[in-house]
């Protein structure tokens, strides 16, 4: 049998990783800028990952949701309190997009509604829902194209109130930092009317924090930077540092039903393990000041360089666009200098390192960067 072929890929084998390097099945070290997608948080084979992991699947790999899993209970505890979200519920899932189908299922389930606003350039994910509301045309198939979706400009807030005026939004979804999309804030005043509006209106603010939650942006969650407490946030990537795990954290207005929401590999024994060790580490290495101290310095030295259109993004977030497509620049940073960095759309490189990037990994990179655009 054949890969069912969908994935235009590096003709590289990455076989081992350690920290914010990888290597390929040559013996070929990379610098990891990319982290995997922004999934590796702490950074590979951290030894407290692994070792959490290993002594869980030795003493037991999985048990149904129809008994006491307080490995859950755990992590729901250490999320709550290092997310400042400690007066939430948590529900778990494997993967983002099922996170944010979770997150629509409960605000239509609430209030009764069926339309939802996302924004312009908008990623929420593959599956059905995920995908209707994601603002990409070409992923979506006709059996998902069902026009529950209505697509603003971010900023948009005369045209929110005025969809929300028609009295048929179920929720107002939003990403912390747009990431497929280039890198895009919400500004922070925005996400304050938003959260306003929606308060007012028994409209369902959800935050998706797939790809700029656990720490990425320099706080916990990107929306922490405006100071508001959406209804619902969405996580996945980096909370289990490459182990498929999704989380839906959900305000206490929200009265659980049983049945009503249901999985069988959500918050199971060894997705648990990797969540705690995520969050041990965030705590015990300090991940937040790191991502804000190396963030700061990547963002500065970037501005010096010559050539670049702009340089944006939070903490470890960062987009570097170009008036020209990247494809040559990204393509000599890996193979000539042996760095992995991500992209959006034709024109942005994107750095989504592990949130353990150090100073001197940060300065190497720079250095590599500085050689391919030959300054
Ligand atoms: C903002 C955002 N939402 C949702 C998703 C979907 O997550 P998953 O691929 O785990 O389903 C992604 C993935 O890139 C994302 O960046």
């Amino acid at each position: 049998m054949k890969l069912y072929d969908v994935y235009p890929i590096f003709n590289l084998n990455i076989v081992k990783g350690k920290g914010c390097r990888v290597w390929d099945e040559d013996g070929n070290e990379y610098l990891d800028l990319y982290g995997g997608h922004a999934v590796i948080s702490i950074g590979h084979a951290h030894p407290k990952y692994v070792e959490n992991i290993s002594k869980q699947v030795a003493t037991l790999g999985f048990y149904s949701n129809s008994v006491i899993n307080t490995l859950q209970q755990g992590v729901a505890e250490k999320l709550g309190r290092i997310s400042g979200y400690d007066d939430y519920n948590l529900f778990f899932i494997n993967s983002g997009a099922e996170a944010n189908e979770n997150a629509l299922k409960l605000s239509s389930f609430k209030n009764g509604k069926k339309r939802v606003i996302a924004f312009r350039k908008a990623f929420h994910g593959r599956t059905s829902l995920a995908v209707e509301i994601t603002d990409n045309p070409k992923i979506i198939a006709p059996i998902n194209a069902n026009g529950h979706t209505t697509y603003l400009a971010m900023g948009d807030i005369e045209g929110v109130r005025a969809e929300i005026a028609k009295g048929d939004v179920t929720a107002v979804i939003i990403e912390g930092i747009q990431g497929v999309g280039g890198i895009d804030i919400p500004d922070d005043g925005f996400l304050q009317q938003l959260q306003e509006m929606c308060n007012a209106t028994d409209t369902t603010l959800i935050l998706d924090e797939i790809q700029s939650g656990c720490g990425r942006s320099g706080k916990f969650f990107a929306h922490q930077w405006a100071g508001i407490k959406p209804d619902i946030i969405t996580q996945a990537k980096g909370i289990g540092n490459g182990f498929p795990i999704g989380v839906v954290l959900i305000s206490p207005k929200y009265q659980a039903v049983y049945g009503e929401l249901g999985t069988t590999f959500g918050g199971n024994h060894l997705a648990c393990a990797a969540a705690e060790a995520v969050l041990d580490v965030m705590e015990e290495e300090k991940l937040l000041d790191n991502v804000n101290k190396v963030g700061a310095f990547l963002m500065s030295e970037l501005a010096k360089i010559d050539g670049i259109k702009e340089v944006r993004g939070r903490g470890l977030m960062i987009g570097i666009e170009f008036d020209r497509p990247i494809k040559e620049i990204r393509s000599k940073l890996l193979f000539d200098e042996k760095v992995f960095t991500g992209v959006s759309g034709t024109n942005v490189i994107r750095l989504l390192p592990p949130l353990t990037l150090s100073m001197a990994e940060a300065e190497e990179f720079i250095k590599r960067f500085r050689r391919v655009l030959g300054q």
